[in-house]
């Protein structure tokens, strides 16, 4: 946390001093908290929005931008420092800052983030956790990893037991734009045609819903968005071959208001997204990601969760005011809980209370590779 004045916007500095008494005690009012951030100039404008910038400034914080052409460490002072870089040079360099500034909050560890990027070791962690409690149960799809040969996937499938229809995705899901072209296997004979590295993963009836869990800290926010529509067995029956299907990540229209199937548009119960966002918190490394959930059709507590995004960004290229989901921007109150989140991270440290360590993580080394 920075001295008032240190970095200072006169014209906002009395109405920074009034909702300064907002921050919960222990804290004292005249100081500020500093968020360098290194971003894409696209992730800037879709996350820095207006209303998001008035509202830290009016609670203290301000967000500087890192200028990535000279050393980090000549930057600065920060609090925290947000970053959605990608790059080994880049990971190197916050890796070598985390190091020489442990004071700092970085959001997140480039390693960790690197463990989303793949969906193999993305989804390990939630099925490793085996959650089931008396409020449902949260699986993974089963899915095979095929890094070479695709002549050899139709026997690799019939051998993994794997059952059609198929999705078939790029093993890694760093952002691009081919990281998210997607198939739909009718036959394991047609996978042969792809390019690996994939993951083939089971294709899982869901009723054409898929719910959107943002976190960001301990808080969370779910959203319903439509996805792909179920496959029927007379449907799989009477088709053969893949189909790139278009990314549906990105045109998914939301499904909060739709008039549904209350079966399928329930969302999933509030006690065992906290467990599982817990638990990923925790094992992942990660503070700001998403989780793309569906419920099995015809179950009421049967979950799957099928994909994760570090900080998810606005993707598919398109234009600000459409409709793309997959972003904070598009959270509800996203403003109101990243300032809060903020503030909660120095506030934290500065009562010097031993943050709450992950055991499995610690048991690590911090390595989730
Ligand atoms: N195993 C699955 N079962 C059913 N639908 C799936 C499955 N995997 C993906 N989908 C559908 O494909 C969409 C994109 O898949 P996802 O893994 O989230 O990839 P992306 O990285 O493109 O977001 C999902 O939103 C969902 O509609
Ligand atoms: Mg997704």
């Amino acid at each position: 946390m920075r001295l008032k004045g240190e970095i200072s916007y006169p014209d906002e500095e009395e109405e920074g001093k009034k909702e300064m008494h907002s921050i919960s005690a222990g804290v004292p009012q005249h100081l500020k908290l500093v968020v360098g951030y290194a971003l894409t100039k696209k992730k800037t404008i879709s996350f820095l929005q207006p209303k998001l910038q008035g509202l830290a400034r009016n609670k203290g914080i301000l967000f500087v931008a890192i200028d990535q052409n000279r050393p980090l460490s000549d930057q600065g002072p920060f609090d925290i420092v947000l970053h959605k870089l990608s790059g080994r040079n880049w990971c190197q360099i916050i890796e070598d800052y985390r190091q020489k500034h442990p004071e700092v909050t970085v959001l997140d560890p480039p390693d960790a983030i690197q463990h989303v990027h793949n969906r193999q070791s993305m989804l390990q962690d939630v099925a490793d956790l085996n959650l089931s409690d008396c409020y449902g149960k949260v699986s993974v799809p089963r899915q095979l990893v095929i890094t070479e040969d695709p002549s050899s996937i139709p026997d690799a499938v019939t051998k993994a037991g794997l059952v059609l229809p198929l999705v078939a995705k790029p093993l890694i899901a760093d952002g691009s734009a081919k990281s998210h072209e997607l198939s739909l296997a009718y036959d394991q004979y047609s996978l042969s045609n792809l390019e690996p590295p994939l993951v083939l993963q089971e294709f899982v009836n869901h009723g054409g819903v898929l719910f959107k869990v943002y976190i960001v800290g301990e808080a969370i926010k779910v959203v319903r968005r439509f996805s792909l529509p179920d496959v029927s067995k007379r449907e799989l029956s009477k088709n053969a071959g893949v189909f790139r299907f278009p990314r549906v990540s990105c045109a998914a229209a939301s499904a909060d208001d739709a008039d549904l199937d209350p079966g399928v548009a329930e969302l999933p119960p509030r006690p065992l997204l906290e467990s599982l966002a817990k638990e990923l918190r925790c094992r992942l490394g990660l503070r700001l990601f998403n989780i793309d959930i569906i419920r099995e059709h015809g179950t009421r507590d049967h979950f799957y969760v099928i994909d994760i995004n570090y900080f998810p960004g606005k993707q598919c290229g398109l234009e600000l005011r459409s409709s793309s989901t997959n972003w904070y921007g598009k959270m509800p109150e996203y403003e109101h809980i990243f300032t809060d989140f903020f503030l909660s991270l120095v506030q934290s440290k500065y009562r010097k209370r031993p943050t709450v360590e992950c055991a499995y993580w610690k048991n690590n080394n911090g390595n989730v590779s």
